[in-house]
């Protein structure tokens, strides 16, 4: 197409190319193998065993980890135990917080290479991972350095104290973010941990061992074991653990839950969502679309809040929809360290034949499937974006968690109605109201079983604001004041 060609062309024939824009990969260099973080050391596993992270969207091996096994727990345990009981509990608060504020910092130097790693590890695009996951992870270090030495003002005339060991155990979605959202409370009010990351995504939280190096932080105060859920299971059984934190599948907490019961050992569970975005006739449409994309297709869905049910109003739905198909054609899916990459790669192949299930159960059902155009790569694990309409609030796609690039649209008439249907779920993380009427979101938002209602906005995180679910996506909140209490008993 020539110059002048393209002036008179409709933005229909009008093919807009973006040029790639790679982020530089180098600026990251992986170890071939990485031992345990036990006692400040690097040490390899006693199972022997080691297995590979690779890059989900080209599947190639990142780096070898070791597999820990329940002797490497134990290790960990005691290297935990003994840092809490000949240094951390008894040192200043003042200093904890000197030791968080340089997490922080560092964490902000590092942040290129951290990004880098963390969108090569799990797939996220560059984008999200600089601009989202590194600057909140950080972010929670700052806010809780700050309240470590002032726990007597955050709960005055209560006396609070550190638990001791806390066992800590995050998903793949957000593999920095979920250690900075349980290492930053756990370690303000005077705790060590274990932390277990996801076996897809461990690259960063080995990469956080030399962070926590750089900041000389005292050896054993954290500590990381690498491994499968076996790990997980063997950190929860443990006797020396005081506290377990754990963010995953409801599944899986439901079974930790039970091995705690009558233990004594505290429990915090952020669990699973299937979150409803409503949307009424008098909100600011675009923008709604706006906060449905980014509700549903941010990270490839893989967000435990995601915004998986759009609820539209009725009256508003053909033309709503119609714009949200056409906002979809303009994602970008593929490499996820080009720098316009929308939508990255699905982080596992078993997540992916998790979202293939469910999409083939959604057709069957009889809802009526939507996907943009687009070329998926052919290396990879790879979705594209889809929207179901004709839902009915029966399907397995309106029930359960996807977790994946796919929306299902259900309608209602009245705010009543759309009340109903929101709640109509096992789920209670979080909700969207996307309406002009200040009233009416108020008058949502106390009935909403939702740890978190965001309104006209989607996926807001702040770390002084407290984040948790109702029903099963799980209890106790992280972030905010509300967030160092799980990790402190008070007298
Ligand atoms: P998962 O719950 O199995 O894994 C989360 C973490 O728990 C990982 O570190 C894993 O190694 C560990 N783990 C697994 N079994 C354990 C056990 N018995 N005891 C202790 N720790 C254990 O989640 P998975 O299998 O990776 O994903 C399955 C589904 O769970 C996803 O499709 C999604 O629907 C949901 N999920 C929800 C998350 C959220 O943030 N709400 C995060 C990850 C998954
Ligand atoms: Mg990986």
């Amino acid at each position: 197409m020539t110059d002048v060609e393209k002036r008179h062309a409709t933005p229909a024939t009008l093919e807009w190319e973006y040029a790639p824009a790679p982020e530089a990969r180098d600026i990251v260099s992986f170890q071939q193998r990485y031992g345990l973080f036990v006692g400040g050391e690097h040490v390899e596993p006693r199972t022997g065993e080691w297995f590979a992270s690779i890059s989900p969207a080209t599947e190639e091996p990142l780096a070898e980890v070791a597999l820990a096994g329940a002797e490497d727990v134990d290790l960990a345990v005691g290297a935990a135990r003994d840092a809490y009981e000949n240094g951390w509990s008894g040192l200043r608060a003042s200093e904890r917080a000197k030791y968080l504020f340089r997490i922080a910092r560092i964490l902000q130097e590092r942040s290129r290479e951290l990004a880098v790693a963390e969108s090569l590890d799990g797939g996220k695009p560059i984008k999200e991972s600089r601009d989202v996951d590194l600057p909140l992870a950080a972010a929670h270090f700052f806010y809780y350095a700050g309240w470590a030495d002032k726990l007597e003002y955050a709960f005055p005339n209560r006396g609070p104290q550190p638990l001791g060991v806390a066992g800590q155990i995050i998903p793949w979605n957000f593999p920095l973010l979920m250690l900075a959202w349980k290492i930053a409370p756990a370690l303000a009010a005077g705790n060590t941990v274990v932390l277990k990351p996801a076996e897809t995504t461990p690259l960063t939280a080995l990469l956080f061992t030399d962070v926590c190096r750089q900041a000389e932080l005292p050896p054993g105060v954290v500590n990381i074991v690498t491994g499968d859920g076996s790990t997980g299971a063997h950190l929860v059984k443990h006797a020396g653990v005081d506290k377990i934190a754990f963010t995953g599948s409801t599944e899986v907490g439901k079974a930790i839950q039970r091995e705690l019961a009558g233990t004594g050992t505290r429990l915090t569970l952020e669990l699973g969502g299937k979150a409803a975005n409503i949307v009424f006739d008098d909100c600011a449409l675009d923008q709604a679309v706006e906060g449905i994309v980014n509700g549903i297709y941010f990270n490839q869905g893989h967000v435990c809040c995601a915004g998986s049910r759009l609820l539209v109003q009725e009256s508003i739905a053909e033309t709503f929809v119609g714009k949200l198909k056409r906002r979809l054609t303009t994602l970008r899916v593929g490499d996820p360290l080009d720098k316009n990459t929308d939508v990255g790669a699905i982080n596992s192949k078993a997540q992916l034949e998790k979202i293939r299930e469910l999409v083939a159960s959604g057709k069957e059902e009889g809802a009526e499937i939507y996907q943009p155009p687009c070329v998926l790569p052919e290396k990879g694990y790879w979705f594209a974006p889809t929207v179901f309409t004709n839902v009915a609030q029966s399907y397995r796609i309106a029930q359960e968690e996807i977790f994946g690039p796919v929306l299902s649209v259900l309608t209602f008439r009245t705010p009543e109605e759309a009340l109903e249907k929101a709640n109509n779920t096992a789920y209670g993380l979080s909700a969207g109201v996307w309406t002009e009427k200040g009233s009416r979101i108020l008058w949502m938002a106390e009935r909403l079983r939702a740890g978190v209602v965001w309104a006209n906005t989607y996926n807001r995180f702040d770390p002084a604001s407290p984040f948790g679910g109702y029903k099963e996506s799980g209890f106790g909140r992280e972030g905010g004041r509300h967030g160092l209490e799980p990790y402190l008993r008070f007298e």
